[in-house]
């Protein structure tokens, strides 16, 4: 659960209403991929990720992205209740990933160097201060069903 004012809400829907989804996504698992190098571990049958360019280009880091980053904005419309929204992809990176909970919060922290660097001066304070609560509240969600 994110608790954001409705000045808040608004803020997070009016940038991501501009957000391509599709390309943030595998700019931010490709990123994921190259700044925390072990986490490349849980991707070993992408192919060619031998180089910073080779993971950038990787098309299936892109399309996983994608799909990653879709799954994200679903919970952007549910931030009152990002467990229940999360609840079946936590327990599939759990008990059959086995993806460790602290990589979720690395991906928030790296999609949002990634809007920062996309919107630029539109990424105001007040802007990055709403997006670390909810990058943080769906990391949250995401580790809820590890036991
Ligand atoms: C906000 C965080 C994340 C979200 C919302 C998310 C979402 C998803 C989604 C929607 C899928 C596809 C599930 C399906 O096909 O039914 C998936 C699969 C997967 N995720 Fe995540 N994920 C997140 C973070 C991570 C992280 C940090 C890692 C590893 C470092 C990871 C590793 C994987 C792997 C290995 C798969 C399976 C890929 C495949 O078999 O093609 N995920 N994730």
């Amino acid at each position: 659960m994110v608790h954001l004012t409705g000045d808040e809400k608004s803020v997070v829907a009016a940038l991501w209403s501009k957000v391509n989804v599709d390309e943030v996504g595998g700019e931010a698992l490709g990123r994921l991929l190259v700044v925390y190098p072990w986490t490349q571990r849980f991707f070993e049958f992408f192919g060619d990720l031998s180089s910073p360019a080779a993971v950038m280009g990787n098309p299936k880091v892109k399309a996983h992205g994608k799909k990653v980053l879709g799954a994200f904005s679903d919970g952007l419309a549910h931030l009152d209740n990002l467990k229940g929204t999360f609840a079946q992809l936590s327990e599939l990176h759990c008990d059959k990933l086995h993806v460790d909970p602290e990589n979720f919060r690395l991906l928030g922290n790296v999609l949002v160097c990634v809007l920062a660097r996309n919107f630029g001066k539109e990424f105001t304070p007040q802007v990055q201060a709403v997006f670390q609560k909810v990058v943080a509240g769906v990391a949250t969600a995401m580790a809820h069903k590890y036991h």
